[in-house]
């Protein structure tokens, strides 16, 4: 696992664009998976500056996100489809038929899950994964006592992850309970994990994710088990790490790493 460690949020978002624009250059097909939450949000606003400035195109791109509210129709305020539209897809030049994300309607959630892998393998796979972490180590929404080789399906939110949603909500009990997620095996299968932390609120979750043992109760400790995961952090994000001081030294010896 690479760590990078960045001085802030911005500069955090930065360096994890350039990182999918990087991907793009070699791939302009790119298969890419999308997450939602607070934390993609300087990196999708980065991906709209590069490419309004020409510098990246995604008429090409496929892509695919690795979650969505159970009960929410995709034009709900609160929806990750209408999240992804307001904040990247508006913006940007993917077609629509290639913008994939799970269905929060569906009247069948274990076809429509196994359609949504189906689909991903159709796509070719997903090349670069990005993601969040939640304060509970979750990864999408891959719970504590996820299994590690889950696939996408229906699940409980913990009581965490509600109390933590609740700030996009009006009330608590607004904050759906169940979510359709891609499970950690789907998110172990695509070719580069990019995992962005911000915040004191993360410290936690990334110590344990990078440095803690693999576990299902973290399970963003299972890009341990990926051969090419990244994870940008910032430096409240980073308050939490003992190999600081290594993770350091491997980024300033790299030729090619992203320069601030
Ligand atoms: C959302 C997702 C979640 C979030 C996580 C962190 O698509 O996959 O795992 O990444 O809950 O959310 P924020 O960034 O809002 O702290």
């Amino acid at each position: 696992m690479e760590v990078i460690i960045q001085r802030d949020y911005q500069q955090m978002s930065r360096v994890a664009a350039q990182l999918v624009v990087d991907v793009l250059n070699t791939k302009p097909n790119a298969v890419l998976g999308m997450a939602t939450g607070s934390t993609p949000l300087g990196l999708y606003q980065e991906l709209v500056r590069l490419h309004q400035a020409g510098q990246v195109d995604f008429s090409r791109v496929t892509t695919f996100n690795l979650d969505e509210y159970v009960g929410l129709p995709a034009n709900h305020p609160q929806s990750y489809h209408h999240f992804m539209d307001e904040h990247f897809f508006r913006q940007v030049n993917i077609p629509r038929h290639n913008i994939n994300i799970p269905s929060g309607t569906t009247s069948n959630y274990p076809a429509f899950c196994q359609w949504y892998e189906g689909r991903i393998a159709e796509c070719g796979g997903i090349d670069v994964q990005i993601l969040g972490i939640g304060s509970d180590g979750h990864i999408a929404f891959n719970e504590p006592t996820s299994s590690l080789s889950s696939r996408t399906r229906l699940k409980t939110l913990s009581k965490q992850t509600i109390d933590d949603n609740a700030r996009f909500f009006e009330h608590r009990e607004d904050v759906p309970v169940y979510a359709i997620t891609m499970g950690v095996g789907t998110i172990l299968d695509a070719r580069k994990l990019l995992l962005v932390a911000s915040g004191k609120t993360k410290a936690k979750a990334v110590a344990q994710a990078v440095e803690g043992p693999v576990t299902s109760m973290v399970t963003a400790s299972a890009l341990q088990l990926h051969r090419d995961a990244i994870v940008i952090v910032d430096e409240e994000a980073a308050a939490g790490l003992t190999m600081r001081e290594y993770y350091e030294f491997i980024y300033a010896a790299k030729p090619a790493a992203p320069r601030t």
